[in-house]
């Protein structure tokens, strides 16, 4: 935490942060989603605004309260929370990608809920918008990270998305063995073009914290 004499890292600045799972619809009673709690996203959100920021929380369905002093917009599916983050674009000077958005939704949901039938029954998926990359891609581009869970090869698969994304950050996090996910600590390695640093496991509160102090100082580096 910075010190009392100090002015809040962030202050004037606007961050613009996703969180939690996509929920894809398979029929009116059923849908795809995955394990991701929210609280990573939750606890980044909570600490850009202790650290000044005007922060506004992007978040598929989760059971958390939203932060104090969070605007916090609830959302679906990842076509939704694309929709709610380009909407809210204009004017953020960082965006930080934590949600665990469903890489595919189904093709076509059921109107009517889907009757038990034969023995298999076929879903076909169809990949969903990669809301980081369309913001990275994006004219006027707010500083953007993105994180990283992999269960293999952390490095290089982080700094590949840092890569293909054209990310600023990234921060990675091991979830081999059920490590990372709807767990209350976590540790990150966080990756940039040319430095990377380790913040080692404790509480997603204080990880969190510790993350935005690390995108605060990288934020001023790049945009003064
Ligand atoms: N992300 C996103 N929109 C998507 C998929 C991912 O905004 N449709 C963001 C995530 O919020 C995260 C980053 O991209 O910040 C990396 O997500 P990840 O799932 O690790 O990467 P993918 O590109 O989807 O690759 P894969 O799942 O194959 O590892
Ligand atoms: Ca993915």
């Amino acid at each position: 935490l910075q010190s009392l004499f100090e002015a809040p890292r962030l202050a004037g600045r606007r961050v613009l942060v996703t969180a939690g799972p996509t929920r894809e619809p398979v029929d009116p009673v059923r849908y795809i989603t995955n394990r991701s709690s929210g609280r990573m996203g939750h606890a980044v959100a909570a600490a850009a605004a202790l650290a000044g920021a005007r922060v506004t929380l992007v978040s598929g369905p989760v059971t958390l309260e939203a932060p104090a002093g969070v605007e916090r917009l609830m959302v679906e599916t990842a076509a939704q929370m694309q929709e709610t983050v380009m909407a809210h674009l204009p004017g953020a000077d960082i965006f930080i990608a934590t949600a665990a958005v469903a890489d595919y939704r189904v093709a076509q949901p059921a109107q009517q809920k889907i009757k038990k039938q034969g023995d298999t029954l076929d879903l076909q998926l169809v990949k969903n918008p990669d809301i980081l990359a369309l913001v990275a891609a994006s004219g006027d581009r707010p500083f953007s990270v993105g994180f990283a869970a992999e269960t293999d090869s952390l490095e290089e698969h982080a700094r590949a998305k840092l890569e293909n994304k054209r990310l600023d950050m990234i921060a990675a996090n091991d979830v081999s063995g059920g490590q990372g996910f709807d767990v209350d600590d976590n540790a990150l390695r966080v990756f940039w073009r040319d430095g990377d640093c380790s913040l080692p496991r404790q509480s997603k509160v204080t990880l969190a914290r510790a993350l935005v102090q690390v995108i605060a100082d990288r934020f001023q580096m790049a945009r003064g």
